[in-house]
């Protein structure tokens, strides 16, 4: 039986995991996807002199391209230049890619899975969404029969992290990056982690899978957890509330709602009670309801764990195309619903000498609200949330607050 030989493009902390496990497991891989694999070439521009694998590495991306044994690729580079100049050499060629770099597939996942498509190859990216939780095969295959109506996830592992070590640790922020970083959950650029970008490339990937058009990063209103303080996190704790960075798209009459920010997460849902580098997605399909994906989402070992899983099925599926892993490209954002036309609560943190005699005002502009208690709390400090409401009048209404009152802090809930 002939040997599939398998190119690792990148050996950075992915790629050298996705190696690793690999002869970890190479008995049991190989029995689960019926064939004899081998890893013939590792493509990274540094030198590893002492690498168990030194034979197999090159500096040349040619060395891979041009070796006709070469049947799968997995492109572990991150970026969306040489990634994706190298994605489409192979894929033309007919060599399958998995991939981790969810930059690459959601600015490029139509036309890069089209491309294989022509060629009777895969584009895969288990890895790209989640790290090592079985999220993109369960979306296209298991749930193939539903119509999806909500995806709400937390997407980042970093700024979770981030977000639980700053309530639980009473850690600075700083310091419970820098650990995220030491760890390898962080990008190499760690404000796409923490202003919202690393999880809106992945909540693009989910939503052009589940509602079949191609969601572009910019169709998504994003921001991160820079101004969140541990202020706010002992705010909202006390009224039975963690703040978490969520993904969410609902489908709605108009349109699909998309949004990247940090919301309010009632400790009555489980993604709540996801912590640390732990990422959750919630899927909500018309016929199964509420189903939820949980695990690691990010680190070398749990994204390598789907890494792997991708080259065992690409291996498997030499030839043939995978017809449920698609989406068409979208030229124009008309699906997309502006996010300010959904009704939505939110908590607010106002501070003003005169604050606990705003709260008559505060009635009459909202209606009914709940005023959230703090222990030590900082004089001449509010906060409230707010009944649910279209948020355009949420920010006319904080308008005329901000006459009155410092308005600090305006978090969604979920
Ligand atoms: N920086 C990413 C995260 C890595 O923290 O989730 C995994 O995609």
């Amino acid at each position: 039986m002939s040997v599939s030989k398998i190119a690792i493009i990148g050996f950075g902390t992915v790629g050298s995991g996705t190696v690793e496990l690999f002869y970890k497991n190479k008995d049991l891989i190989e029995k689960r996807s019926g064939r004899q694999m081998d890893i013939k070439w590792i493509c990274d521009l540094r030198d590893f002199p002492n690498s168990q694998f030194k034979d197999k590495f090159t500096k040349n991306f040619e060395d891979i391209y041009n070796d006709p044994e070469i049947t799968v690729a997995a492109e572990m580079i991150g970026g969306k230049t040489l990634a994706y100049e190298f994605t489409k050499r192979l894929l033309s060629r007919g060599v399958s890619v998995v991939t981790s770099n969810k930059e690459l597939v959601a600015y490029h996942g139509a036309e890069l899975i089209k491309l294989a498509k022509e060629n009777r190859c895969n584009y895969f990216f288990e890895a790209s969404v989640g790290g090592g939780i079985p999220i993109i095969r369960p979306l296209h295959q298991c749930l193939a029969a539903n119509r999806i109506e909500r995806i709400a996830g937390i997407l980042n592992g970093t700024t979770n992290y981030i977000l639980t070590k700053m309530i639980f640790d009473q850690v600075s922020f700083e310091q419970a990056l820098a650990d995220a970083q030491r760890l390898g959950y962080a990008e190499q650029d760690p404000t796409a982690d923490i202003d919202g970008a690393d999880a809106c490339r992945k909540l693009c990937i989910l939503g052009s899978l589940a509602f079949g058009k191609h969601i572009y990063p910019e169709y998504v209103h994003c921001s991160g957890i820079r101004n969140i303080t541990l202020d706010d996190l002992e705010y909202v704790a006390n009224a039975g509330y963690a703040v978490k960075l969520i993904g969410l798209i609902d489908k709605t009459d108009k349109g699909l709602v998309a949004t990247v920010c940090p919301r309010l997460v009632s400790v009555n849902n489980p993604l709540s009670g996801v912590n640390d580098v732990y990422n959750a997605i919630m899927i909500r399909g018309d016929s199964v309801g509420d189903a939820l994906f949980y695990g690691r989402g990010a680190g070398k070992q749990a994204t390598a764990s789907a890494v792997v899983a991708d080259i065992i099925d690409a291996v498997k599926h030499e030839n043939a195309d995978i017809a449920s892993l698609t989406w068409e490209d979208s030229s124009d954002r008309s699906f997309i619903v502006p996010y300010k036309s959904a009704e939505v609560r939110v908590y607010v943190r106002l501070s003003s000498p005169e604050a606990d005699s705003l709260k008559g005002l505060i009635t009459t502009l909202f209606g009914y609200v709940d005023f959230i208690p703090r222990k030590h709390r900082t004089q001449g400090e509010l906060a409230f949330i707010t009944p649910a409401i279209e948020e355009y009048q949420i920010d006319k209404k904080l308008a005329l607050l901000s006459e009155h009152a410092d308005v600090m802090r305006k978090i969604r809930l979920l």
